[in-house]
């Protein structure tokens, strides 16, 4: 049998990154580390920071913006509008409704998603969802990600990890046979929530004075833990969705992984079965930027041509939660 054609496709993407870049020196000169360890620990050499004004909104309605205007559509066309964060501006409402009102997209319904970095992909499949039960015909995914806003800057083990951005997809019903996504698997293990979360803040061990002198309200990672379950949950994700497309690696262009760690992605293109030379990678120069990674990533690749009409992607991503996924687009 067959894999069912795709249903719906990604149109267009857009990101946005913060202008202020911060290397690995810089890190050195307030923390104890340096630009050796980043460097061969995670492939890191430089990340954005954006200013105490700009929030996940902020970027995430730039990167909506581009999206839009590559697909030539107006904020207003938007039907469903799905925000995957780790770092809303604030509790409530959530960061869609904000980047709604900011675009301007009146005739959406608005929400946020998260599933921490596996968010861009669990939104694409409910973005799918949505469209195929006949909830409009434009549907607009968001990532947008203030890490730095969320990590201990006295945790040298993780804070040099991260950076912030965003980036957004245009997702439509497919007009082109065979074009669209292709094959989706995601995961979930709550079994693994404490290897990296923010433990306090929210509503069971609110924020406090004593919260704050804990630090408990940042995030916290085992780093090493993290690392064998992300090439462990990619590598099968990758596997299963190849399977489910009834695809092997040779038929994939470029593979596009979340951007956490070098050596992470190295492993996982490995078991995959595909040469570095096809897999995307730009995390040295924008660190880990959470769901974000992903969509920025994929309109980089567009933007150089690696990514264009025929090709076959890869992707697979993986995060708190523990979460992780992958799929298959065609373009
Ligand atoms: O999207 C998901 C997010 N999370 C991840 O992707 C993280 C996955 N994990 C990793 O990428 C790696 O585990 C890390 C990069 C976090 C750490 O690399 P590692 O090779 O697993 O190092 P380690 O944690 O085993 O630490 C090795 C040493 C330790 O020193 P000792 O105990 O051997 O003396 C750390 O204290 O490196 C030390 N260290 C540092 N040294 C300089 C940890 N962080 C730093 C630092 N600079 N920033």
């Amino acid at each position: 049998m067959a894999a069912p054609l795709p249903r719906v496709e990604i149109a267009a993407t857009g990101r946005h990154l913060p202008d202020n870049i911060v290397t690995n020196d810089d890190l050195a000169l307030r923390l104890d580390t340096s630009d050796e360890w980043i460097r061969t620990r995670t492939g890191i050499v430089t990340r954005r920071i954006a200013d105490d004004e700009t929030g996940a909104a902020a970027m995430g309605v730039e990167a909506a913006r581009a999206a839009l205007a590559e697909a030539g559509l107006d904020a207003s066309d938007v039907d469903v509008l799905i925000v995957s964060t780790a770092t809303p501006d604030r509790w409530l409402p959530s960061t869609a409704c904000d980047i709604q009102e900011l675009l301007g997209a009146d005739g959406a319904f608005a929400f946020d998603l998260h599933a921490a970095c596996s968010g861009f992909l669990y939104a694409l499949t409910m973005a799918e969802g949505f469209l195929v039960a006949g909830h409009g015909d434009v549907a607009l995914v968001v990532a947008a990600e203030k890490m730095t806003g969320i990590v201990d800057w006295e945790d040298r083990a993780t804070c040099v990890l991260f950076g912030d951005g965003a980036g957004a997809a245009v997702v439509r019903r497919s007009e082109h046979p065979g074009r669209g996504i292709v094959a989706s698997y995601h995961r979930s293990d709550g079994s693994m929530a404490d290897l990296l979360c923010r433990p306090s803040g929210g509503v069971r061990e609110p924020m406090s004075a004593d919260v704050l002198v804990r630090r408990t309200h940042l995030v916290q990672m085992e780093g090493r833990e993290v690392f064998k379950n992300a090439v462990r949950s990619m590598s099968e994700a990758a596997g299963r969705v190849l399977e489910i497309a009834e695809m092997g690696a040779d038929d994939i262009d470029l593979m596009i992984p979340h951007q956490a760690n070098v050596r992470i992605v190295e492993a996982t293109a490995r078991y995959a079965g595909i040469d570095m030379d096809r897999v995307y990678v730009n995390l040295d120069r924008y660190g880990n930027m959470s769901s974000a990674t992903i969509p920025v990533a994929l309109d980089e690749a567009r933007e150089q041509g690696l990514v264009g009409p025929g090709s076959t992607v890869l992707t697979a991503a993986f995060g708190a939660g523990l979460t992780w996924g992958a799929m298959i687009w065609r373009f």
